[in-house]
């Protein structure tokens, strides 16, 4: 029985914690939690014991924490790190390394520059037995994640077929739980994001893959637009939607409204958190014109990366 410590518990550390206490192999040794605010409670109702920053031990004395998050690392045989952006390179220096244990880290991290916490981009689709034996692994973000389950069956079946990709992603604007992050009323233009990088770092670094990115006031989901040009005449839908038929954690929806459709009817399903875990190519808007498909797929920000990351 291995004992994972989740040091982070928001959005993403939750739903990992979820998932792996299902995990018959797995224990999870505790949570490490930052704020003294409800959500200490929250996670201790659901069975978990909460950790703190030894440093901040007095601030939750109105809490029945079970002790540092210092401690509890020298007890656990992984760490998932799911801190905010940066904090997790942070970790690695101050507590990850220096006790020796092995950590996955959140694709608000880097696998390049000085603040690097890898040297692998994990896709589990792409170079999962890359990532056998390494002591740090960082996954990829939900929108790094969600293009790599289309470009690798792409490159798959098509091969040097393939000519260039060019991909737009609609980032939500925040988590459905996020509830104190505000949605503003503009379309924000994101320059140079990591998104295509970061692909390239799995993909391939001469890969023909062109990335924009803008984020809108929703909180359903990412939306990616992408446009494959082939060598030659390109591929009928159908034969598109045909590659995808058993890819795990991809859906070919047909019916769907919009990215809230989704959503409402994984809610309706009773999936955890309304997470589909799922990318979702919404195959009524594919077309298939001279030498280029064009697609469109929903990417679930929170639940995709979950799926990878515990698979
Ligand atoms: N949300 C998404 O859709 C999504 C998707 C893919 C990847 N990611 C990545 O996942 C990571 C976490 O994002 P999130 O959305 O889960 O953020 P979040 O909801 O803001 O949660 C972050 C959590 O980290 C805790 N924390 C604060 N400082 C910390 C530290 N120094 N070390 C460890 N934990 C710390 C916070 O604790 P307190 O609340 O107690 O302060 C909070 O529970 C980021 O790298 C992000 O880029 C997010």
């Amino acid at each position: 029985m291995k004992k994972i410590f989740v040091n982070g518990y928001g959005s993403i550390g939750s739903r990992i914690t979820s998932f792996l206490k299902d995990d018959p192999e797995i224990t999870v040794s505790g949570v490490g939690k930052y704020s003294p605010d409800e959500k200490v409670n929250v996670a201790i109702s659901r069975g978990l014991d909460v950790y703190v920053p030894e440093r901040k031990l007095n601030d939750f004395s109105n809490y029945k924490i079970t002790g540092s998050i210092e401690s509890a690392l020298d007890e656990c045989d992984l760490v998932f790190d799911a801190a905010p952006g940066g904090h997790g390179y942070k970790n690695k220096k101050s507590l990850y390394e220096p006790k020796n244990i092995p950590a996955i880290y959140q694709g608000g991290e880097s696998t390049t520059g000085d603040e690097s916490v890898s040297d692998l981009l994990f896709n589990s689709r792409v170079n999962y037995d890359k990532a056998v034996g390494k002591r740090h692994v960082m996954q990829g973000s939900c929108n790094v994640t969600g293009m790599g389950k289309i470009l690798e069956p792409l490159r798959d079946k098509f091969g040097d077929k393939l000519i260039r990709f060019d991909v737009t992603l609609i980032r939500r604007w925040a988590d459905i739980e996020q509830t104190d992050k505000k949605l503003v009323d503009t379309i924000e233009m994101t320059e140079s994001p990591h998104h295509g990088d970061d692909v390239k770092m799995y993909f391939g670094k001469d890969a023909p893959l062109y990335v924009r990115a803008i984020k809108v006031p929703t909180r359903q989901m990412h939306l990616h637009i992408m446009d494959i040009r082939f060598k030659d005449t390109a591929p009928k839908p159908s034969e598109i939607h045909e590659i995808f038929t058993n890819e795990f954690g991809v859906a070919t929806l047909w019916t769907a409204k919009g990215t809230k459709d989704v959503r409402d009817y994984a809610q309706k399903m009773g999936f955890n958190f309304t997470d589909t875990n799922m990318i979702h190519i919404h195959a009524n808007m594919t077309t298939s014109i001279g030498d280029t498909v064009q697609m469109i797929y929903s990417d679930d920000q929170t639940g995709i990366v979950i799926l990878k990351i515990t698979c």
